[in-house]
């Protein structure tokens, strides 16, 4: 991208990105000349992504995250307002793929469900609370949340936490938009990340992604995700708001 684009000199919190979709926004993001946070609750894992963007010419700083917690969102963004002095870009995108594999919802324990629900759906809450009166400050921003076609789903606690997610970026997306504040999400189908790995072998996603509708089969990589939340993030989207986007190659997953 040249350095007339929107995201040259800005600066983007990209939850859970030590690893799968979260590190493809870090690196798609930090080429296009954003400095990233590459925020997560593997602060090891979180400081490897970051080297390398910094490496590879990027800036990008590891901040240690738990997003189911909501003084270590606020940590989050005031470390990020101290570091780079201002938030332009918010990616929701941490979350419990292991949830998909939970007991099923008459049965799962309560302890489980709350820090399920947490970490998946309140967290978009407590980022956003953290983050929009910085974004404010400097004239607004955008948001990408991370649902999923899950949400239209009825697997149980994964789809009740999606679904929750896209309520929040209705509502949120509707009260922020005075502000200067876009906010929309992204509903991936199935995604070959290190988080999906240990669930399903790279067959068994195929022979699943099928199984949901999408005509193909084809399982997609963390960048084509990736990328077409970034493309929400950017100027070009400058008019969509409040939308969930699938992304999931054709697969019809409606309740
Ligand atoms: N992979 C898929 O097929 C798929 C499909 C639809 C939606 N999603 C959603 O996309 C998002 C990213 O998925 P992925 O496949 O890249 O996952 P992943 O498991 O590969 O990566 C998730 C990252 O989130 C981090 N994380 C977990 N709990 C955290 C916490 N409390 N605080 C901060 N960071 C935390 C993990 O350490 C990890 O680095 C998730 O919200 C997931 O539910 C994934």
């Amino acid at each position: 991208m040249n350095s007339n684009n929107c995201f040259n000199d800005k600066v983007a919190i990209i939850t859970g990105a030590a690893q799968g979709m979260g590190a493809a926004y870090a690196q798609i993001l930090a080429a296009a000349g954003t400095a990233v946070v590459v925020a997560d609750i593997n602060s090891e894992k979180a400081e490897a992504v970051a080297a390398a963007i910094n490496a590879d010419g990027g800036k990008a700083l590891a901040i240690k995250l738990d997003v189911g917690a909501p003084e270590s969102c606020n940590a989050c963004a005031q470390q990020t307002k101290e570091g780079f002095g201002r938030i332009d870009y918010l990616v929701n995108n941490a979350g419990l793929l292991s949830s998909a594999t939970a007991a099923p919802l008459n049965e799962i324990a309560i302890d489980d469900y709350q820090r399920i629900m947490n970490v998946n759906t309140n967290s978009v809450l407590f980022m956003t609370q953290a983050v929009a009166p910085i974004m404010e400050e400097t004239g607004g921003g955008a948001i990408v949340n991370t649902s999923s076609i899950g949400a239209w789903q009825t697997t149980g606690i994964y789809s009740v936490s999606k679904a929750g997610v896209n309520a929040l970026t209705l509502n949120l997306a509707h009260i922020l938009a005075p502000k200067g504040i876009r906010m929309n999400a992204i509903a991936p189908g199935t995604v070959n990340t290190e988080g999906m790995q240990p669930i399903m072998s790279v067959e068994q996603m195929s022979q699943w992604t099928a199984m949901l509708g999408n005509p193909t089969g084809e399982v997609a990589e963390a960048a084509m995700i990736s990328r077409v939340g970034v493309f929400l993030l950017s100027d070009q989207a400058s008019y969509i708001n409040g939308q969930i986007l699938p992304v999931d190659g054709g697969t019809i997953a409606r309740l």
